[in-house]
């Protein structure tokens, strides 16, 4: 509200023609002039969709929005914003999180809106939501799905993602067979809700309410709890008294958050894909991190939350050891985040989880006894393969292989990896390095989660369980191993990676916190004279605007054009 005139009554308060025509389309479904005298108007922004399989049952959250909104005086409009679901988009969901961003700004910004609940559920949802909010900068609210149940599989907790690649890997080695994989496959996803391992919609989810940018405790509760209907009507109420005070989302996502979202994100063995979206929801609101903030911010932090991929359990014992508020006490207590961070609830984050209890500490571990000492959780490497940076989740790999030399087996692409992976005669070994390239923002484009390729199939017969990967790629949240990704610039724009050839000497050393090529820089000067950019993907539509505008993965492979907010106003009539 700017000089005590609420935003809405632009367009609902007007006289004559133009206000006729605002509020009678309106009418057409059942509201009387009532809802135009002034009260908040909420949108709700709502990434349902059949082909989002972990959204579809957000036109049910939204239903309990609603009520929140009425019961607080508000009128409540929902709307779709573009979903992306991880599971059937192809090349994958990651091409369209700017899309789905830049519609979710748009129509924020060109409708008759006070404030906007934000519906989000898998991966790409959340950050595409809060980026397009972030943008407009009006009060803003996030309330996610809620993850499936367990999976339960032959009296065993299954979790998403995590057991596809176990599952192919023993069908592969012959440990089950195709028709075992299709009983499994259906015990494995047995409710609504986004993935249930310590994936990217979960760690997004954890994200948010870090972040102050959900109400606490709303990471977690199952998709199929009468709680998590209980706190989107919660939010309902509460966007609207947002509204009345002000309450934006500049004033939240201050680079204090950001922060305690990192180390936050560090304690729960959160996703690597954590580091692209929180860059590129950061950059729209001007707040200044880099690369280096994610090593250095989360270093002091140990990994206490024991779910997979990193450990053993799943988000439904999460919630009912007492959720994500139970970890930021922790680290509120520990002084390892600002508790002063103002959060959605109007009060700061520290205030919020003061009484978060532990109801199970296998689950959440004692800052004092965690699952992984501090420093093991995602680090950045630097070097001569990666100028611009890259990263890999220490918790997922196998400690052994975090410091190895080996000899560079290079594929230009995934494809050109999976179609010789099986072959008996493949000629590699357990000790070299796997280089997957041609697999970053715009080289594939849209830089999707292929960078875990599976071990060969060979190897894996012989006992091979890990090796060092390397990609200009992402990695699903819930897949393990020891996997460089990110790694930047990517091939297709020239980096280094580009240049490597098989049987190159390829070192990564964690502990150092580097990634390099054991080549001279001549030779490496050599080689790029001779390098060609590969041929643009597109030629038109929306994968040449991709292309073009595309930033690279250490600046959260963001359009450039979309970096920055430009705010709420638009002072033209339609009519
Ligand atoms: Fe949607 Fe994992 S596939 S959250
Ligand atoms: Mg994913």
């Amino acid at each position: 509200m700017s000089d005590g005139v609420r935003r809405s009554q632009a367009w609902f308060g007007a006289a004559g023609r133009s206000g006729m025509i605002y509020r009678s389309w309106l009418r057409n479904q059942g509201h009387g002039p009532e809802v135009f005298d002034g009260r908040p108007v909420i949108g709700i922004a709502s990434t349902w969709s059949e082909l989002a399989p972990c959204n579809a049952h957000l036109n049910r959250v939204a239903e309990s929005v609603k009520r929140g909104v009425w019961q607080a005086g508000g009128f409540p409009l929902e709307f779709p914003v573009m979903s992306a679901g991880e599971t059937l988009m192809r090349p994958t969901a990651m091409l369209y999180r700017n899309l789905l961003a830049m519609q979710a700004e748009e129509l924020i910004r060109a409708n008759p809106l006070d404030g906007v609940v934000l519906l989000s559920g898998c991966d790409k949802t959340t950050p595409g939501l809060l980026m397009g909010a972030a943008s407009v900068d009006l009060p803003a609210i996030m309330v996610t799905g809620g993850p499936m149940l367990n999976g339960k599989f032959r009296g065993e907790d299954v979790g998403s993602g995590t057991h596809v690649w176990k599952f192919e890997e023993d069908l592969k080695a012959g440990r089950m067979t195709q028709d075992e994989c299709f009983v499994a496959e259906g015990c494995m996803a047995r409710s609504n809700g986004h993935c249930m391992t310590m994936g990217t919609a979960s760690t997004m989810a954890c994200m948010a309410e870090a972040l102050g940018m959900q109400l606490p405790g709303s990471a977690t509760w199952p998709a199929v709890d009468a709680r998590r209907f209980e706190v989107a009507q919660e939010a309902g109420r509460r966007i609207v008294a947002m509204v009345e005070e002000d309450l934006r989302p500049s004033a939240v996502m201050t680079r204090s958050a950001f922060a305690n979202a990192i180390r936050a994100n560090a304690a729960i063995g959160g996703s690597t894909n954590a580091i692209i979206h929180l860059t590129a929801i950061a950059g729209r609101l001007g707040v200044d991190l880099d690369l280096d903030d994610f090593d250095g911010l989360a270093r002091p932090v140990p990994t206490i939350v024991d779910l997979m991929p990193s450990g053993r359990f799943l988000m439904e014992d999460f919630c009912y050891a007492g959720g994500l508020p139970v970890v930021l006490r922790e680290l509120a207590d520990a002084g390892l985040i600002d508790g002063d961070a103002l959060t959605v609830t109007g009060r700061s984050i520290g205030a919020n989880v003061a009484s978060a209890e532990c109801w199970n500490r296998e689950v959440i571990r004692s800052l004092a006894e965690p699952l992984q000492a501090p420093g093991s959780g995602t680090a950045v490497l630097r070097g001569n393969l990666c100028p611009g940076g890259a990263v890999i989740k220490q918790s997922a790999a196998s400690p052994s292989l975090l410091t190895h030399t080996g000899r560079a087996v290079v594929f230009d692409s995934p494809e050109d990896y999976h179609a010789v992976c099986d072959d008996p005669d493949l000629d590699i070994a357990a000790a070299d390095v796997i280089v997957i390239r041609g697999a970053g923002p715009r080289g594939y484009p849209g830089m999707p989660e292929v960078a875990n390729v599976p071990i060969p199939t060979k190897l894996l017969r012989a006992g091979v369980t890990d090796m060092v990967r390397i990609c200009d790629g992402r990695m699903s949240g819930t897949g393990y191993g020891t996997v460089v990704l990110h790694v930047s610039p990517e091939a297709a724009v020239g980096g280094p990676l580009a240049l490597v050839r098989t049987g190159d000497s390829v070192t990564l050393d964690v502990p150092a916190r580097t990634l390099t090529v054991d080549l001279p820089d001549d030779e490496l000067e050599r080689r790029r004279a001779g390098w060609k950019p590969p041929n643009p993907a597109h030629a038109s539509g929306y994968g040449w605007l991709y292309t073009q505008h595309v930033l690279q993965a250490d600046r959260g492979a963001d359009f450039d054009f979309l970096v920055g907010s430009r705010g709420a106003a638009v002072p033209r009539e339609s009519h």
